[in-house]
């Protein structure tokens, strides 16, 4: 009872600072940030939640330090949205061996993170309305996390989509990379006249 009232507070929670976030100026607090180290941050967050339901976590992470120009926050926030839906589709629906994966990769010019679990999948009737505000099949459900989770993909440049799956539900978010040259500034820092730096080039060939 008491577990429930503190993760609703903090779904609650998440889902302000998600909306906030938003409501700030963009590129206000736009830095190079390492897609490896949020996601590593992010995971360490849930593993408490993880262990609990006797989820697997699989990470495939890139060796690579995958950098992308914008908001460290909102960036975590879709994380924390798409993989807090795998656990809860999980919770809801328990399955033997429960695991969600979660790989990162780049492709061409941006950075690919998928998500994916084994969990029931997304039911048919609200396939078509995902990633509208308040579509949810949950009893206590907001319906915000996919919406809010697209539109900070979409004002970074990206995207975020459901991918077919014979099995479970899968996850792409998309994000353009940001490819350092000499004198770059190191992920996670602004410039020195607190401007945003460069948008992302193009990767060379
Ligand atoms: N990993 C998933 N597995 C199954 N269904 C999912 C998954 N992720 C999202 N969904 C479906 O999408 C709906 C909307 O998700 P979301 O926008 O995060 O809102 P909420 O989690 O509050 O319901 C969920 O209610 C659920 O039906
Ligand atoms: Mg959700």
């Amino acid at each position: 009872m008491l577990d429930d009232v503190i993760s609703e507070v903090s779904r609650v929670a998440d889902i302000v600072t998600g909306l906030r976030a938003l409501a700030r100026n963009q590129e206000a607090d736009a830095t190079l940030v390492e897609m490896n180290s949020i996601i590593e941050e992010v995971t360490a967050a849930l593993r408490p939640e993880l262990a609990r339901l006797s989820i697997r976590l699989e990470l495939s992470l890139c060796s690579d330090g995958l950098v992308v120009l914008g908001s460290r926050v909102q960036i975590q926030q879709v994380l924390v949205n798409l993989l807090r839906n795998s656990i809860e589709a999980i919770r809801d629906e328990p399955v033997a061996a429960p695991a969600i994966s979660l790989t990162l990769q780049p492709s061409g010019t941006s950075v690919v993170c998928t998500i994916a679990d084994n969990g029931p999948g997304v039911a048919p009737s609200i396939k078509g309305m995902l990633f509208e505000p308040l579509a949810t099949s949950k009893s206590d459900g907001m319906g915000m996390g996919l919406a809010i989770s697209r539109s900070i993909a979409s004002s970074h440049g990206g995207a975020l989509d459901l991918l077919p799956t014979p099995t479970g539900a899968k996850f792409r978010l998309t994000i353009p990379r940001h490819i350092a040259v000499a004198g770059d500034r190191q992920p996670g820092q602004v410039s020195s006249e607190g401007a945003l730096m460069a948008s992302p080039r193009p990767l060379a060939k």
